[in-house]
């Protein structure tokens, strides 16, 4: 290129001011005239680089543009004066060009600042001139956008608010303008989104927000990929993960499985057997989801009969059910996780009947004593039989021996009466041990047995009887007066009064003179008496009729 300031004196040159905007490697130079005062301050050379060139690339050329020639370098002592920087350019002898040290890195030299300028001044020693440089360092794209990690977790309570926000990692991009960071993409998942809250230039805080609401039971984790990008050309991205790990809230209550749990058991169950689980899950986790037992509302009674296990819900005995006591139970029971949502449900237990109970028999009213003249039919006892047990095992029959007079009849409910069905005869059988047997229709059956004693009272049916219908006795003449010369035996198999036989002489009269002067009878031995001496040859037989009779009511005789 032709010098700009042909008409000047190539020395003079550096007094006069000049700009210079050369656009990257071409090295366009630009000068201005800003004025021509000698001495006043001098003219600004400047350059305009990108960062990152080769050593020894070209930055300008110096030499011309302080109107020297190349030649000129070395003969009039130019050199480049800096304070105590390290030195980022050189001069080249041969062109006369103002060339790279090194490698630039802008963003090492001036970091997040939005222009970096590097100053530096020429020195001319022959004349001790001092010419001011101006290097500006522009920006490439040479960086990506770094996170300051590349996975991270993040814990949100699946009860977070909508539009919550999250820190996530911090992410640089050193360089500047369009080339540093301009934005975030999250990989396709509606629940996040991405935001940053951060000052124009500082480091980018990007934050997680929440978009909506989360159910950890529906979905626990989420595998989520940030990425950040600059707006260089071509576009640098950096990438990194995100585990979203949502933390259980108790939004949970325990559930019972069923809403009615229904068991049927039979009544003769040991003590302690389990009978029946109940079961309520809690989708929360730990201590959110940690069911406990309860019942709820029990009488005193059914806690007695029944435990609850705290822990597994197992619910068993703990008394002697029994079916006639209560043949069904209705318990309530809760189910709590530890923060204390809770859950209710309902157990019917069924308590099955077995035939453990033996059929009862009560005697409600009866004489225990009949008469033998009783008529057949006669009502002897009446009773009522019992069973607890219900169903077959309850049902009931009763029965007596059937070689006794006796027989049941069936009353009203479950009432019999034993009534004779023959006539009695005490003077054959006086009492009597009437077993009733009641036996229920169970599998086995159970029966009882219960003795209902009978005793057969008299009745003067039988006269007193003399073994023989008539006697002879001989008597020697001139007999003693008063001697006894027999006795008779009138037997009554009746009792007492009934039996108790008194003894006379039928009225006659013999010889003109009554009988009763002749012979006398005790009434209650039966002894015969002579009342005279007999004398053969006045008197060879003598007859008489000995009434026995008993004492019952009306008295019975016989001669
Ligand atoms: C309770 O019910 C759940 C779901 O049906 C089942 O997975 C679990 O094993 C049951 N627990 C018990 C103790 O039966
Ligand atoms: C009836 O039973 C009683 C008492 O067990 C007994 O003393 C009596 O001899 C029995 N009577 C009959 C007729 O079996």
């Amino acid at each position: 290129m032709q010098p700009v300031f042909p008409l000047l004196n190539p020395r003079e040159v550096p007094n006069k001011p000049v700009m210079a905007h050369p656009q990257r490697s071409e090295q366009v130079v630009l000068l201005t005239l800003l004025g021509t005062l000698w001495g006043a301050a001098a003219a600004q050379i400047r350059y305009s680089i990108p960062e990152e060139l080769e050593k020894g690339s070209i930055v300008g050329n110096i030499v011309k543009d302080l109107g020297l020639e190349p030649r000129e370098l070395a003969e009039r002592g130019v050199r480049i004066v800096s304070r105590g920087r390290m030195q980022l350019f050189s001069l080249n002898p041969r062109s006369g060009s103002l060339v790279t040290a090194g490698r630039i890195d802008r963003e090492e030299l001036c970091a997040q600042s939005p222009r970096c300028l590097v100053s530096f001044n020429i020195l001319v020693e022959d004349k001790l001139n001092l010419y001011p440089v101006e290097v500006e360092i522009v920006d490439i794209n040479d960086n990506t956008p770094r996170f300051l990690k590349e996975e991270l977790e993040v814990k949100i309570l699946e009860n977070a608010a909508p539009s919550s926000r999250f820190p996530l990692m911090e992410v640089y991009d050193p360089d500047v303008g369009m080339n540093s960071l301009q934005g975030f993409k999250l990989s396709g998942n509606s629940h996040f989104s991405v935001d940053v809250q951060s000052e124009a230039h500082g480091p980018k805080y990007p934050e997680l927000v929440l978009e909506g609401t989360l159910d950890r039971e529906r979905e626990a984790v989420y595998h989520l990929v940030l990425t950040a990008m600059d707006g260089g050309d071509p576009v640098r991205s950096g990438v990194a993960q995100i585990l979203v790990t949502v933390l259980d809230a108790n939004d949970n209550a325990p559930v019972f499985t069923q809403p009615v749990y229904r068991v049927s058991v039979p009544e003769n169950l040991p003590v302690g057997t389990p009978v029946l689980a109940v079961n309520a899950t809690d989708q929360d986790e730990g201590v959110h989801g940690e069911v406990t037992y309860s019942f709820v509302k029990i009488t005193e009674k059914i806690s007695q009969i029944f435990c609850l296990n705290v822990l597994t819900g197992e619910i068993s005995t703990s008394a002697n059910l029994d079916y006639e006591d209560s043949s069904f139970y209705e318990l309530g029971v809760e189910a709590r996780d530890r923060p204390g949502l809770r859950d209710r449900a309902k157990v019917f237990i069924t308590i099955l009947d077995v035939n453990d109970n033996v059929p009862e028999v009560v005697v409600t009213s009866g004489s225990r004593t009949i008469a033998e003249s009783a008529p057949p039919g006669t009502v002897i006892a009446l009773f009522q039989v019992f069973d607890r047990d219900s169903g077959l095992n309850g049902l009931v029959t009763c029965s007596i021996p059937r070689s006794l007079p006796f027989e049941l009849e069936k009353s009203v409910g479950n009432y019999y009466r034993l009534v004779t069905n023959a006539a009695l005869d005490r003077e054959e059988v006086s009492s009597y041990n009437i077993t009733v047997t009641a036996t229920d229709k169970g599998t086995p059956p159970l029966s009882t047995e219960t003795i209902i004693s009978l005793n057969v009272a008299d009745t003067n049916d039988n006269p007193p009887t003399f073994p023989h219908s008539s006697y002879s006795v001989y008597v020697l003449e001139n007999n003693p007066r008063g001697a006894s010369i027999f006795s008779v035996n009138a037997l009554d198999p009746d009792v007492d009064q009934n039996a108790q036989v008194s003894y006379s002489l039928a009225e006659d009269t013999l010889q003109g003179a009554p009988l009763s002067s002749y012979m006398s009878i005790n009434s209650d031995t039966g002894i015969l008496y002579a009342l005279r001496s007999f004398d053969y040859e006045q008197l060879r037989d003598l007859q008489l009729w000995v009434t026995a009779s008993d004492s019952g009511d009306p008295p019975l005789s016989s001669n």
